[in-house]
């Protein structure tokens, strides 16, 4: 199947393959503390066989609706985050999910990323709506949603347990106008 490739000023967004160049990115940044901390979704620590298995299973994960990834800054072709969107449980509705590598936080790449991202959601799959959440403790993600125009919906209160802490999540959302 071809693969989707978004482009912003700074990023192009693809599809993620099965390159040796993936695998070192994934088992690099998914076993870094300072970005697996505030994620919700993999295990941890991340294994050579969790790369892998995250690679070979994109195709059916997008035929089902989640689609992922890879953020690659134009300047030096490199990877440097990786960003998702699922509309697996909900066809109208996508939750977005990133993260950057820590080298590249605070340039606004994950805000130029998850802007396009939203974009994406609602050009081409016409989605209803996009939303992101993150834990309380996580304040720069929440930022990155507010600059792409998103609201805050509501907090669920100690949500989520993780590394000895019941965290609280913030919902954001944004509909899409145009729609209409
Ligand atoms: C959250 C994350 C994706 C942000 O990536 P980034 O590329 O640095 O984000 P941006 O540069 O686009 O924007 C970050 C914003 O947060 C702000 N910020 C950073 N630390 C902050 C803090 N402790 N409190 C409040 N705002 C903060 C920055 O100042 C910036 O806002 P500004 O442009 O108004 O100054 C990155 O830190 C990351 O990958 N974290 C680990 C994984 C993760 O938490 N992913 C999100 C899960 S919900």
């Amino acid at each position: 199947m071809r693969k989707i490739k978004l482009e912003t000023k700074r990023l192009i967004l693809t599809e993620w393959g099965t390159t040796e160049e993936e695998i070192k990115f994934l088992k690099k940044n998914l076993n870094d503390k300072n970005i697996t901390k505030t994620l919700f979704n993999p295990p941890y620590p991340y294994t050579k066989e969790d790369a892998i298995d995250f690679l070979n299973t994109r195709e059916d994960a997008k035929k089902g609706g989640y689609y992922s990834f890879k953020i690659i800054r134009k300047e030096d072709d490199k990877i440097i985050g990786n960003i998702s969107l699922n509309a697996k449980r909900n066809p109208t509705t996508g939750g977005a999910g990133y993260y950057i590598e820590k080298e590249s936080w605070g340039q606004g790449f994950a805000t130029e990323a998850l802007a396009e991202i939203i974009k994406f959601a609602f050009k081409k799959l016409k989605l209803h709506k996009v939303f992101a959440h993150h834990y309380k403790l996580n304040p720069a993600s929440g930022r990155v949603m507010q600059k792409c125009n998103m609201e805050v919906e509501g907090v669920l209160k100690e949500h989520v347990y993780k590394n000895g802490i019941y965290h609280d999540d913030i919902y954001y959302g944004i509909l899409n106008k145009k729609e209409r």
